[in-house]
């Protein structure tokens, strides 16, 4: 029997109407538009509207990708969330969604791999539809990081904004699908990027000097020298695995955090330009919504077409990192 892969059958994004630009921050924190522009590559961002929570996000997203695949709710055999803002521990922002979409058969739990997350949740979805445990799975990476950013934190609230992405994966015994997975943490140096949840301590609090320890702090310029790094090595590792040349890559598609993390790696890589797909202008950092929206939109905008070989790559909070090397 020929060896079965996870093909992606559809795609779909979901970004809130609200828009913060440059400018409005300008109103709110001691910042520029130069700087953000300059430093991060960032213009505006999405920003959802009170009582709009992730799991709407997931669900708008989840239902475009759906219709994408021409795939009915009742279909799906497995939803997997990738999230760091949940709407609540429990139920898990997956259930939420297999509620809202009456996704009745589907199993569905969370990953929480900060803004690799998305990079997790395929790789997962995808060996349970390789070993015949499952022939669809709809993969959502969604995050509302508007609702835990301090917008009196200059250091931070420029570089978050709120959406979702969603793919839906099904079974092949074709050649193309996802090839190649690689997933790396160090939990060793995770202090350097936190949200509180039931543990504030003493450390979380003087982080926070505004006041509400569950809001995003982090080490940017240690996250930045991981990042640039792990972009690169996780890149060259997942295409080695898959038995393709950097040269045969169509696209890369990278975790939109920063312009200049995005550059860095580029440059480690020795790629042209055109080779790495961003947004990072338009929607800031959505941590785990990142790389389905940036995908949704590269292969919206024919970057990636049909027997393209492209790779997912992420890094964040964890510290985690992945990529996934997968033939359209
Ligand atoms: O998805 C994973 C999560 N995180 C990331 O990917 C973030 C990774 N890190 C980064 O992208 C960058 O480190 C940042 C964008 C967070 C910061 O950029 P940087 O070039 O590392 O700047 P910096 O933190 O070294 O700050 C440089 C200066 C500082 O002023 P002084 O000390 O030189 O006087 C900051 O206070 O820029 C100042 N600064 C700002 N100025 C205007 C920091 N934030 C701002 C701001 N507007 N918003």
């Amino acid at each position: 029997m020929s060896k079965i892969r996870a093909k992606i059958a559809g795609i779909g994004k979901y970004l809130p109407e609200r828009i913060l630009t440059n400018e409005d921050l300008e109103k709110m924190v001691e910042t520029s538009d130069e700087w953000i522009t300059k430093r991060v590559g960032i213009k505006e961002r999405r920003i959802a509207d009170e009582g709009v929570y992730t799991s709407d996000l997931a669900r708008y997203a989840a239902e475009n990708a759906l219709k994408n695949a021409n795939m009915a709710p009742e279909d799906l055999d497995l939803i997997v969330v990738a999230t760091v803002s949940p709407d609540m521990y429990t139920p898990s922002v997956s259930c939420h969604v297999q509620k809202y979409l009456g996704a009745v058969k589907a199993a569905a739990m969370d990953i929480n791999a900060a803004c690799s997350g998305f990079i997790f949740a395929v790789s997962t979805a995808s060996k349970f539809i390789e070993t015949g445990t499952y022939k669809n799975a709809l993969v959502i990476g969604a995050d509302c990081l508007s609702k835990i950013t301090e917008y009196k934190d200059r250091s931070t609230c420029v570089l978050f904004g709120d959406g979702a992405g969603a793919v839906v994966l099904t079974a092949t015994e074709t050649e193309n699908g996802v090839m190649s997975c690689v997933l790396g943490s160090d939990g060793a140096q995770g202090d350097c990027l936190t949200i509180a949840g039931l543990r504030v301590d003493e450390v979380e609090k003087e982080r926070r000097p505004f006041g509400n320890p569950r809001t995003i702090w982090m080490d940017g310029g240690a996250v930045f020298k991981f990042a640039v790094r792990v972009m690169e090595s996780a890149t060259r590792e997942v295409a080695e695995q898959g038995g393709v040349s950097l040269e045969d890559i169509k696209c890369i598609v990278p975790h939109q955090a920063n312009q200049r993390i995005i550059e860095g790696a580029r440059k480690r890589l020795g790629c042209e330009e055109e080779k790495i797909f961003s947004n990072v202008h338009k929607y800031g950092n959505m941590s785990g919504a990142s790389v389905p929206v940036a995908l949704c939109e590269a292969i919206e905008e024919g970057r990636i077409q049909h027997g393209d070989k492209f790779v997912i790559v992420g890094f964040g909070g964890g510290l985690t990192w992945g990529s996934a090397l997968i033939e359209y």
